[in-house]
């Protein structure tokens, strides 16, 4: 009976231990923030000066109307795209784009 509950228990632990399906990774996020959005959106996420006057484009993601959209919205844009910013839909994977997006949300200070 406890050779029983050990088996059982194991690998319990280990499941628990494993990150769960669908949870974002925010360190991951961060990463590929710094990889794919920094070089626009700066890395505090208030926008880069030289892409700014480029762009002739507001590229602060910490502006309330973008901290108040919903997660759906965001990862739509972050998909589509919002010329010239790349759709990231094939350039990252579905769990890439909610990691980023976690990423931008704890810039937001919302997390
Ligand atoms: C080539 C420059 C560029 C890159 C790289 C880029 N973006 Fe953008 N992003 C933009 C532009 C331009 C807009 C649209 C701004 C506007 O319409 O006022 C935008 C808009 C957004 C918005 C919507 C803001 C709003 O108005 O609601 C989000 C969210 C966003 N980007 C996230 C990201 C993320 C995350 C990445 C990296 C995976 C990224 N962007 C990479 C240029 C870029």
């Amino acid at each position: 009976m406890r050779n029983l509950l050990v088996y059982l228990a194991v690998p319990a632990v280990l499941l628990a231990l494993m990150p769960s399906p669908g949870a974002a990774d925010v360190q991951a996020g961060e990463g590929i923030y710094a990889r794919q959005c920094t070089r626009c959106h700066g890395p505090s996420g208030t926008g880069n000066e030289k892409a700014i006057k480029l762009l002739k484009k507001d590229l602060n993601l910490l502006r309330p109307e973008v901290a108040s959209r919903s997660d759906a919205e965001l990862l739509r844009i972050i998909s589509e795209g919002r010329k010239p910013m790349p759709a990231f839909g094939t350039k990252l994977t579905a769990a890439e784009r909610e990691d980023v997006l976690a990423w931008v949300r704890h810039l937001q200070g919302r997390h």
